[in-house]
């Protein structure tokens, strides 16, 4: 009979050096709600915002990743998520198709900047999908979230586009309205989730597909704990999700804490500001 390990050694665990695209929260507010954790009332402060965002960028560069820049418009203060902007895979490019009209703009935005920078295989979107929001990409399958945002029809239409097997799970708690909010992938075909946000079928299905995942508990998703980017060992992450934090450290993945407060008032962590850019 062998005994599981207290501990799993970090430098098992191999770092992929990743393109990463991000926008400076310049015109960034909170002047509409689409999602509970916005209150137009309470507002936020763009200047304290750049600031985090910063040091949100300069921990990828210092990790090695690459950070390419699009340049943030006037009127449209969530544009720093940039995860919603496209789903880029293969290097093709699905293209976003946002809910709601605040951001509706930030599609053909985002997807401007991919052909100008070497992504010319752009499929704009028939229905309505966030991104990188609702799509997070694995080896071997694409985990794809529905219920609030991404249209079920959007999942085949990016199946079919890109060629790889999108797998749908249901989310049901508004608080996690995307599918990064709920769930991280930690590379290794593995996962970190909260179950609480899937539905039951849902989560029989992560279950299955992720016996050894890595689960939080509400209270670190309610810090957003779960919008984390791990490049296959390190893991960038919301600083307020301790448990989390502890968890991944005990199961051999290098947790890189920072401060996002400022947009977490838009509902917004880390991997929201992060496009990933698969070549
Ligand atoms: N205020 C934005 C919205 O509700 C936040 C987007 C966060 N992005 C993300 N990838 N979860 O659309």
């Amino acid at each position: 009979m062998s005994v599981m390990p207290v501990m799993e050694p970090s430098a098992a665990r191999t770092v992929l050096r990743r393109r990463f695209l991000m926008c400076r929260p310049e015109h960034f507010a909170v002047t509409y709600a689409i999602n509970p954790w916005m209150d137009p009332a309470r507002g936020a402060d763009a200047g304290k915002a750049v600031e985090q965002w910063e040091a949100l960028r300069a921990a990828y560069l210092g990790l090695g990743h690459e950070v390419s820049l699009i340049d943030p418009i006037e009127g449209l203060p969530d544009m720093v998520f940039a995860a919603n902007g496209a789903l880029v895979v293969g290097g093709r490019v699905y293209g976003a198709r946002f809910t709601h009209p605040e951001r509706h703009a930030e599609g053909p935005a985002y997807a401007g900047w991919l052909k100008e920078n070497g992504f010319a295989d752009v499929l704009e979107a028939q229905h309505t999908n966030e991104g990188e929001g609702d799509f997070l990409t694995l080896d071997h399958v694409i985990l794809a979230g529905t219920g609030f945002r991404t249209d079920l029809a959007a999942h085949q239409e990016a199946q079919e586009f890109l060629g790889r097997p999108v797998v749908t799970l249901r989310l049901v708690d508004p608080r996690f309205y995307h599918l990064d909010t709920a769930l991280f992938p930690l590379g290794g075909g593995n996962v970190a989730y909260f179950p609480g946000a899937f539905s039951p079928g849902s989560r029989a299905v992560l279950e299955r597909l992720f016996p050894d995942a890595v689960l939080a508990s509400e209270e670190d998703a309610a810090v957003l704990g779960l919008n984390a980017v791990c490049d296959g060992r390190n893991v960038v992450i919301n600083a307020e999700a301790a448990e989390l934090i502890g968890t991944l450290r005990a199961r051999g993945y290098e947790p890189v804490p920072v401060e996002l407060s400022e947009l977490r008032k838009a509902g917004g962590g880390p991997k929201c500001c992060t496009l990933e850019l698969r070549s």
